[in-house]
C-alpha cells in the first residue's frame, strides 16, 4: 500500500517538496486567479496548493488547487513507479503497463472512518462553513464540487457510479448538481426522475487521489470507480455505509454531503466557466439544475476542499485529466484489438477531449484509419479531432503533430468527417438558442467528428522522404565535445 486517503497522499507530496502552503488568500476570485495563473504561467512542474487562514473561516479550514498537476504527485497517487522519465509518454508507457495487469478489487466496509469526526445534521446542516471558491468573475456562484466525485446508485443494479459533476452551493442545505447528457450519472438521475423516485446522491471531497482519477475517466457502464480505483491501489478503498443514504461513502475523504434529489426540483445553477475555456452552457444565462436537499454533512477536523479551476489551457488539473483520459483511450484501442499503439494524448487545449493524438507503427494497409476510428470514439460524448501519427511522432507534442499533420496528410484523402456522432450542451460549437431549445424537454444534440490521418502514405512509406535531422549519434558527439555550451545553452 502506498497512502491511505487523499491526506496520506498529501503528506507524500508534502514530503517530496510538491507543496506550496499560502495564507490569507480570499476564497472570492483570489483563489481561482491565483491557481489559473501559476497553472498558465507559473515554474513548471506546478506544486499543489494549499491555502490556509482564509479571511472568514477558521484556520484549518483548507481548499488545495493543482491536485495532481505534476508528475511525481500523479506518479504518487496512481503507484506509478517514479524511477525513470518523468516525461508524459514515458511516465503514460508505465502506466499503461501497470493497468494492463489491473483487476478490480471491490471497497471494504468499515465501521467508522475519519470523516465522521465530525457529523451534522437536521438543523445543525450548513455547507457554507467550507470556504468554497467563487472561481472567475462571471461566475454565478461558488463551487464546493469541482475536485470531487458523485456517489449515485443504479436503481435496477445496484451498481455505484461515482463522477465529477460540478456542484455549486445554494444556501445552507441545498447544493446544484450539473450532470451533462450522456454521463453514466445522468442516465442514473434519469432513471429515478423517469419512475418520480427521490435520488439517494453524495458529493464527497478530498477523496483519495486515485478514486477521483477513476471519477473523471469514462468506465465501461456497470464498472464500479470504488473497484477500479482499488485495483489502481492494490487494496480496498475504505467505505463507510452513508447514515442517510446508506451509500458507500470513502471513510477516508475530507468532506462528504449527503442527501437525495426530488424529481422536478429545479434550481438555476452557473453560469459557471468551464473546461474548453468558455461559459458554454448557455453562454452566461444560469440554467436550471436539480438540487441536492442536503441531509447530512460529514467532514474531518481541519478538512481541505479540494478544487479544479477549469480555465482556458493550461489550467490547474490538465495533468491528471489529459493523462488518465489518455490512459481509456489506449485502453480502448487495445480491447479492440488494434495493435502498434505507441503513445496516446488527449491535449489539453482541446479540454483533454476534443483533440486526440494516437501514434502507431502502421502494420498493414488502413492500420491508422482504423486506429482513428476506434479512439474517435473512446471520448465518450465528446470528442472532435483525432489525429494518427506514425511512431517518431511524439503524440503529446503538438509541435511534432502539427509538423506530421502539415507534411503527412492530404486534405482530399486523410480527412474523414463522421456526422451526427454524440455530444452535449457543453459543446461551445453549438449556439445557445440551439442549446436552449433542447434543454426543455431534453432533445437528443449531435456532433460531428473527424479522422485525420496524419501517417506516411501506407503505400509507400518506407520510401518517404527522409527527415532533417541530425542523426542521435552525431548529436551525443557534439553533446559530449561541446558539453559546456549546452549545459548553458539547453
Ligand atoms: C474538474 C472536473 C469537472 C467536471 N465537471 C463535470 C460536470 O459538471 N458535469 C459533467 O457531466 N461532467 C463533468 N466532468 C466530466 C466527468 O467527470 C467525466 O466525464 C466522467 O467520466 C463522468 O463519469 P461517468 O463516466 O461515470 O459518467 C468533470 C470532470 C472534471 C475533471
Amino acid at each position: 500500500m502506498v497512502y491511505k486517503g487523499f491526506r496520506e497522499w498529501l503528506q507524500l507530496v508534502e514530503n517530496d517538496g510538491g507543496v506550496k502552503h499560502i495564507s490569507g488568500v480570499d476564497w472570492n476570485l483570489e483563489m481561482g486567479g491565483i491557481a489559473e495563473i501559476v497553472a498558465r504561467e507559473g515554474k513548471k512542474p506546478m506544486p499543489a496548493l494549499l491555502f490556509d487562514d482564509i479571511p472568514g473561516y477558521p484556520r484549518g479550514f483548507r481548499t488545495l488547487c493543482g491536485l495532481m498537476n505534476s508528475p511525481r504527485s500523479l506518479a504518487m497517487a496512481l503507484d506509478i513507479p517514479l524511477e525513470g522519465s518523468m516525461e508524459l509518454m514515458p511516465l503514460l508507457q508505465r502506466w499503461r503497463a501497470k493497468m494492463r495487469s489491473h483487476h478490480s478489487v471491490a471497497p471494504k466496509v468499515v465501521s467508522s472512518g475519519p470523516v465522521q469526526e465530525n457529523v451534522l445534521s437536521g438543523e445543525h446542516i450548513d455547507v457554507t462553513i467550507f470556504p468554497s471558491p467563487k472561481v472567475h468573475e462571471l461566475d454565478g456562484g461558488r463551487y464546493i464540487g469541482t475536485a470531487c466525485a458523485i456517489i449515485q446508485k443504479d436503481p435496477d443494479t445496484g451498481w455505484v457510479n461515482l463522477g465529477v459533476y460540478r456542484s455549486m452551493v445554494i444556501d445552507r442545505n441545498r447544493v446544484a448538481l450539473h450532470i451533462l447528457e450522456g454521463q453514466d450519472g445522468r442516465m442514473i438521475m434519469d432513471k429515478y426522475f423517469e419512475r418520480k423516485q427521490a435520488m439517494p446522491v453524495a458529493i464527497a471531497i478530498g477523496v483519495d487521489p486515485a478514486l477521483w482519477a477513476a471519477a473523471l475517466v469514462k468506465l465501461p457502464w456497470g464498472t464500479s470507480e470504488f473497484d477500479y480505483a482499488g485495483g489502481i491501489k492494490g487494496e480496498p478503498i475504505e467505505v463507510i455505509k452513508g447514515p442517510y443514504t446508506g451509500l458507500p461513502l470513502p471513510a477516508h475523504a475530507e468532506i462528504i454531503i449527503e442527501g437525495e434529489c426530488i424529481p422536478g426540483e429545479l434550481i438555476d445553477e452557473g453560469p459557471f466557466g468551464e473546461w474548453q475555456g468558455y461559459y458554454a452552457n448557455l453562454g452566461l444565462k444560469p440554467v436550471p439544475e436539480p438540487v441536492v436537499r442536503v441531509k447530512t454533512v460529514l467532514h474531518r477536523n481541519n478538512p481541505i476542499l479540494t478544487c479544479a479551476t477549469p480555465a482556458a489551457p493550461p489550467k490547474d488539473y490538465s495533468l491528471p485529466v489529459c493523462f488518465v483520459r489518455s490512459g481509456g483511450v489506449w485502453d480502448t484501442l487495445e480491447a479492440a484489438r488494434v495493435p502498434g499503439v505507441k503513445g496516446v494524448w488527449n491535449h489539453d487545449e482541446g479540454g483533454s477531449w476534443y483533440f486526440t493524438t494516437v501514434s502507431i507503427q502502421q502494420m498493414y494497409a488502413g492500420h491508422s484509419k482504423q486506429a482513428g476510428l476506434i479512439a474517435s470514439q473512446a471520448t465518450g460524448a465528446f470528442g472532435r479531432y483525432t489525429v494518427v501519427v506514425d511512431e517518431d511522432i511524439d503524440p503529446s507534442d503538438l509541435s511534432q503533430v502539427i509538423w506530421a499533420v502539415s507534411t503527412r496528410s492530404i486534405p482530399e484523402r486523410s480527412l474523414q468527417i463522421l456526422p451526427r456522432c454524440p455530444s452535449n450542451s457543453a459543446d461551445p460549437t453549438i449556439s445557445p438558442e440551439e442549446k436552449a431549445k433542447v434543454k426543455v424537454p431534453p432533445k437528443p444534440l449531435f456532433g460531428s467528428r473527424c479522422v485525420i490521418d496524419a501517417c506516411r502514405p501506407f503505400e509507400w512509406r518506407k520510401e518517404f522522404y527522409p527527415v532533417t535531422r541530425i542523426s542521435p549519434e552525431y548529436r551525443e558527439q557534439l553533446m559530449k565535445k561541446f558539453e559546456g555550451l549546452f549545459k548553458e545553452l539547453l
